[in-house]
């Protein structure tokens, strides 16, 4: 099915099942430890062995010599197998950095051996017995030192409208200031990890992954062998946050260990090494220009944002919202890119956006002080319909004014003190602070296939995977819904490479296309069933009570099921929707914290997120999605940072110990409120995303409420308590 046409009323509009606040139908095999993560698949007539990897102790350089005598005789080695003996492999189109294979070291922890061995500690043991001799080479590391050495990079990315300079120049109330973000960590609670196991020339691979089908596509480029060859599964996987878009090397490793051993092989990235090894989200300095008109209104708005990446690799695309956020006839966007030997940088929830927001609403703050105007009223005055730089283009639904409105009566805004510092209760210094969200709603093709059985039971497969987020659920309730079966009667497979390939899970495209193309192939099935029970068309027939109806006629649906079973398949594709009209999610979040006076220390005290993100699929799985991304929002905030060697080039806090997450204490209350809308020209659905929009603009609020309640204005993440302190009254 082609999508480029607005939606019209159609059979997801009914609301009886999409829409439902319904619990995840996942969740009692999660709480019951019965869904079966990768490295847990184990059959009992299977020896499996274990592999343990070894990264490179440098950054930069070559490999001189690797000898792996000693490791070999370990009690329990099966196999050792080296970069050195496999030499080099082709590249998969989505990894900027090599996973494995030949003698260069692009970054520290680079994979560079798998020991295999009976048990897990054996490996482990005699991973430690492998020696390496390298030549080492400078590298870059530092993003502030290279920054002036920084390019314009592949594909340009600048953009404007009208004449930033002459506007910017002109305008009665400026503002210019720079903004940073450190290099960021998914985090997310499952490790890499995967298990792989050859039957003859065909390969089978358990993994952790948001997107099958690239992974499938990018292991066999890998390997050099046919894609057809490969099958991969991530049934369910244990969050992702972009760290598992793209394969990894624990794929790629077992792979090659499995095929030396002879046998199956498990490999998983322990988290200090994955923190190296993978990707990660990479810091940016941003710098912000922002001219008014004293009645309020932008007349110019700039942003420069410098980030760093391996040679090959991209830019964060910070500016990405400036862009589109506000109104102002004089813009500039642009972004330079400087060549950094750290880990590979890559997307993390939200790319873009996320870091981009944090600098942008600070700004957007500053400037509202500047004017003498509430933060809240700022933002409204500046409002678009259309994209400011190409104002042709409308959004094809925006509700930011809406959200912001609504957020700041449910909040009790009014109560904020307008002057910074001024509000103090015992040793709290108090106040509260706002960001707009933001974040674009992108699509991908999706496809999946349906099966109506005699008994009336509706079996959905697709390669859709569910990083936590709810995906099962909403697919059931999308089927559901088409077919007019109760959710019960719905199964549903995910994750399997072996089924129609989907949007997968990323960018947070993935509930609105996966249940797009479910959709698809249910208006398939509708059709099917008409043609069997010999109604005239399917177009105006009923579906409900696991009925077909049309008129006086009614029929169990499973009639229309004779011995084998009924089986559609479609996918969704999408037309130019998203070209002539700018779509886009919107939000509002707004916190309150306190500041202890004497120790700097930041406690957030309420939180909440308004969002206008078209139809809500479910309120309870979006919710979830939407406090998580709000609790990232302060570990962003506060205090996720990956600490540079800038010696050594490796970030230096690679565990969970020393890179901080927030945790349920410090996360006292928080509430999310969805406005009621929908968006016909995003889907059938008339759905969009909100798993990323959640954390735009969050760390923003969080600075800006810091702001408010010390007067201390923080530009530089995360707001830890040494950059607080010293400028904190002094206690009397
Ligand atoms: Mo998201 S960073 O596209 O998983």
């Amino acid at each position: 099915m082609r999508f480029d046409t607005p939606a019209t009323t159609n059979p997801i509009d009914q609301g009886k099942v999409v829409g439902k606040p319904i619990h995840r139908i996942d969740g009692p095999l999660k709480t019951t430890g019965k869904a079966v993560y990768a490295y847990e698949w184990h059959d009992r007539n299977t020896r499996y062995a274990y592999g343990y990897v070894v990264g490179s102790a440098i950054a930069k350089g070559r490999i001189r010599s690797m000898d792996t005598a000693a490791a070999k005789k370990a009690p329990g080695v099966i196999a050792v197998v080296t970069t050195e003996a496999v030499g080099e492999l082709k590249k998969g189109k989505y990894n900027t950095a090599k996973l494995f294979g030949g003698m260069e070291i692009q970054h520290y922890h680079q994979a560079i051996a798998v020991v295999v061995a009976e048990t897990f500690e054996e490996a482990r043991a005699a991973a430690a017995l492998v020696k390496v001799d390298y030549t080492e080479e400078k590298g870059a590391f530092d993003l502030a030192a290279a920054k002036d050495s920084a390019v314009e990079p592949e594909g340009g990315g600048a953009s404007g409208a009208g004449d930033f300079d002459a506007g910017f120049e002109a305008a009665p109330v400026k503002l210019d200031q720079i903004y940073t973000t450190p290099d960021q960590s998914h985090a997310m609670m499952e490790p890499h990890a995967s298990i792989a196991a050859w039957n003859g020339d065909d390969l089978t691979v358990w993994t952790s992954s948001q997107m099958i089908d690239w992974w499938r596509t990018d292991l066999a480029t890998t390997l050099g062998i046919d894609k057809e060859k490969v099958h991969t599964m991530s049934p369910f996987v244990g969050g992702g946050f972009g760290v598992k878009l793209f394969l990894r090397a624990d794929a790629v490793l077992a792979a090659l260990s499995a095929r030396e051993a002879g046998r199956p092989v498990k490999v998983a990235l322990p988290r200090p090494f994955l923190m190296n090894n993978t990707t990660h989200r990479p810091a940016t300095i941003q710098r912000i220009r922002i001219g008014a008109g004293r009645d309020g209104k932008i007349t110019a708005i700039g942003h420069e944002s410098w980030s760093g990446d391996l040679p090959g690799g991209g830019p964060e695309v910070a500016v990405q919202q400036t862009r589109l956020l506000y109104a102002g006839e004089n813009r500039m966007t642009a972004m330079r890119l400087a060549t950094l030997d750290l880990p590979e940088g890559n997307a993390m929830r939200a790319p873009g956006e996320a870091p981009g927001m944090m600098a942008l609403e600070i700004a957007i703050d500053e400037m509202a002080e500047k004017l003498g105007l509430d933060p809240v009223e700022f933002r409204i005055i500046n409002d678009t319909q259309v994209d400011p730089e190409n104002p042709e283009r409308p959004f094809s639904h925006r509700n930011l004014i809406g959200c912001l409105r609504t957020g700041a009566e449910r909040f009790g805004w009014r109560e904020r003190s307008k002057k910074a510092g001024a509000r103090r209760e015992g040793d709290w210094l108090v106040g509260m602070g706002v960001a707009a969200a933001f974040r674009n709603n992108l699509v991908l093709p999706s496809a999946a296939r349906i099966r109506l059985d005699r008994e009336g039971i509706v079996t959905v497969e697709t390669d859709m995977t569910d990083i936590g987020t709810g995906s099962y659920t909403i697919i059931a309730q999308t089927a559901a819904e088409m077919l007019g079966v109760p959710i019960e009667k719905v199964a549903v497979s995910l994750g399997d490479s072996r089924f129609p390939v989907s949007s997968g899970s990323g960018g947070q495209f993935g509930g609105n296309c996966s249940t797009a193309g479910v959709y698809a192939a249910c208006v398939k099935l509708r059709e099917a069933v008409a043609q069997k029970l010999s109604f005239n068309s399917a177009e105006d027939l009923i579906f409900a009570e696991s009925e077909v109806r049309s008129g006086d006629r009614r029929m169990p649906l499973a009639q229309a099921v004779a011995d084998e079973a009924l089986v559609a398949e479609d996918r969704i594709e999408f037309g130019d929707l998203t070209k002539t009209h700018q779509q886009s999610t919107f939000g509002a979040h707004f916190v309150e914290v306190g500041v202890d006076v004497a120790t700097g220390e930041t406690r957030i005290r309420r939180m909440l997120a308004v969002c206008a993100a078209g139809r809500i699929l479910n309120p309870i799985t979006a919710r979830s999605q939407v406090i998580g991304a709000m609790t990232m929002g302060v570990g962003g905030a506060l205090s996720e940072e990956l600490v540079v060697d800038k010696e050594r080039g490796f970030f230096v806090n690679h565990d969970l110990a020393a890179y901080e997450v927030p945790v349920h204490a410090d996360i006292p209350h928080q509430d999310v409120v969805f406005l009621d809308e929908t968006d016909p020209m995003s889907s059938p659905m008339k759905a969009k995303g909100v798993a990323e929009l959640g954390i735009c603009g969050v760390a923003a609020a969080v600075a800006n409420a810091i702001y408010n309640a010390t007067a201390i204005r923080v530009r530089n993440y995360p707001i830890t308590l040494d950059k607080l302190i010293k400028e904190l009254p002094e206690i009397s």
